[in-house]
């Protein structure tokens, strides 16, 4: 075994050491290469920020191979149909498709989910958050994720999507329970679980669309069902699977944004000094908090044509990419001293809301959550500190904690 391939059997996703942590190994593999084969999961991995950012807006890879190639030609196997409702609820998601219909999709939903609809959502993020930190802040003892991240976004994608309150909890289930399908190696009792979710989320999403054609709101569900570009229109399932994308990545990567970063701001308390002093604006603050404890670490790539050459290795059609998030936003070519935690870095250049035509559509509205919370901490908490040594989920594609207890 070569130093190499005793570096790359330690990048082990079922190792709960290296995925409580997995920084190290990161850099060390990064180092080491800027590209690697892993037989476990049969992909090409990317450790460097030129290299990812470069694949993220390469045209000849995509997130689908579905639209130029069937599964066979692909060497890959049909799609289970045991898991059939997951594979019907990401139909025409956004994240599912390539051009042109992923262009004529995502021109659509651009012309509802706008930066300005985004921005006139926050007098009513603030008040949100003012609601949900009160308790917090009297019982000077916290778990941030489940009293506040959580309730807090799944509240302000709802209220957008125009989604009653009361159902927030049920969709927060639906959605735990579906994108555990997006880590590399999951088992039938997860799929089962998360196909059920699909089902019961698909036929809650329609009923909600026909709720609002027959009594247009002016949230955005309503406006979806309205849109109309040049005569074009989105379908019903279009809009159920936009609708069910926009729930689904809109509160999972954000709240766990916020409680990797705050977990983060408690372990270097200079940063947060920096924020509670006024010193560093919370908007600032946000960017170093997405890059160094990144929420999503990896994301793939289909090639889909001839000629692809990744760090000078040639990766034929059919073959399948992998990014390392957490390890191309620690990268030193690109970020100077990137293992400091600096809260006054405010580089948005980080690939934490990824590049290219799949970039992140809700990263106004991350960004905008997170400074109001950043901000509503500092004033409303300066002195909150660790109350309990945090744990990170099991998993190593979402990386989140699985609580934040927080005190004052
Ligand atoms: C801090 C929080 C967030 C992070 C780190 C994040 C990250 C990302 C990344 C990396 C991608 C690109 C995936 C790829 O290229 O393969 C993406 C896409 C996407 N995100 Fe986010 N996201 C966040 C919040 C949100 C929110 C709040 C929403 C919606 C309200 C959202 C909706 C989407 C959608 C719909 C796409 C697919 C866009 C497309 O394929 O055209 N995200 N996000």
């Amino acid at each position: 075994m070569t130093a190499l391939d005793d570096l790359i059997a330690r990048f082990d996703v079922t190792d709960p050491a290296f995925v409580q942590w997995p920084y190290p190994v990161l850099d060390e593999l990064r180092e080491a290469t800027p590209i690697f084969f892993d037989e476990r999961t049969d992909q090409w991995v990317l450790t460097r920020y030129a290299e990812v950012h470069e694949t993220l807006r390469d045209r000849r890879l995509g997130r689908a191979y579905t639209h130029r190639y069937t599964h066979e030609q692909f060497g890959r196997s049909e799609p289970d149909p045991r898991w059939s409702r997951f594979h019907e609820h990401e139909q025409w998601s956004l994240l599912a498709i390539e051009p042109p219909d992923h262009t004529r999709l995502r021109r659509l939903v651009t012309k509802v989910f706008t930066p300005r609809a985004v921005e006139a959502m926050r007098p009513q993020v603030e008040a949100l958050a003012d609601e949900l930190i009160a308790p917090c802040v009297e019982r000077g003892r916290f778990d941030l994720i489940a009293e506040y991240a959580q309730p807090y976004s799944v509240a302000v994608i709802c209220s957008m999507l125009g989604v009653p309150r009361t159902d927030t909890q049920q969709l927060l289930d639906w959605s735990h329970a579906i994108v555990k399908m997006y880590e590399l190696r999951t088992g039938d009792d997860v799929k089962v679980a998360a196909d059920r979710a699909a089902g019961e989320f698909i036929d809650y999403t329609r009923a909600l669309i026909a709720d609002k054609r027959r009594s247009p709101d002016g949230s955005l569900i309503s406006e979806l069902v309205a849109v109309e570009d040049q005569g074009d229109v989105l379908t019903e399932a279009e809009i159920t699977s936009t609708a069910m994308v926009l729930l689904e990545a809109g509160h999972e990567a954000t709240v766990n944004s916020l409680a990797n970063g705050m977990r983060a701001m408690m372990l270097h308390r200079d940063q947060w000094t920096r924020v509670t002093s006024g010193e560093v604006a919370p908007r600032t603050a946000i960017e170093d908090m997405i890059r160094w404890d990144a929420p999503l670490h990896l994301f793939e790539r289909w090639v889909l044509d001839d000629g692809v050459e990744i760090a000078g290795q040639p990766i034929p059609v059919g073959q399948e990419v992998a990014m390392l998030f957490g390890a191309a936003n620690r990268d030193p070519r690109r970020f100077d001293d990137p293992g400091r935690f600096d809260a006054g870095r405010g580089d948005t250049a980080h690939v934490g809301f990824g590049g290219g035509i799949h970039f992140c559509i809700g990263a106004p509205l991350a960004r905008l959550e997170l400074e109001v919370s950043v901000d509503r901490l500092a004033r409303h908490l300066p002195d909150v500190q660790l109350a309990a040594e945090p744990a990170y989920h099991p998993t190593f594609v979402i990386r989140g904690l699985t609580a934040l207890e927080l005190s004052t």
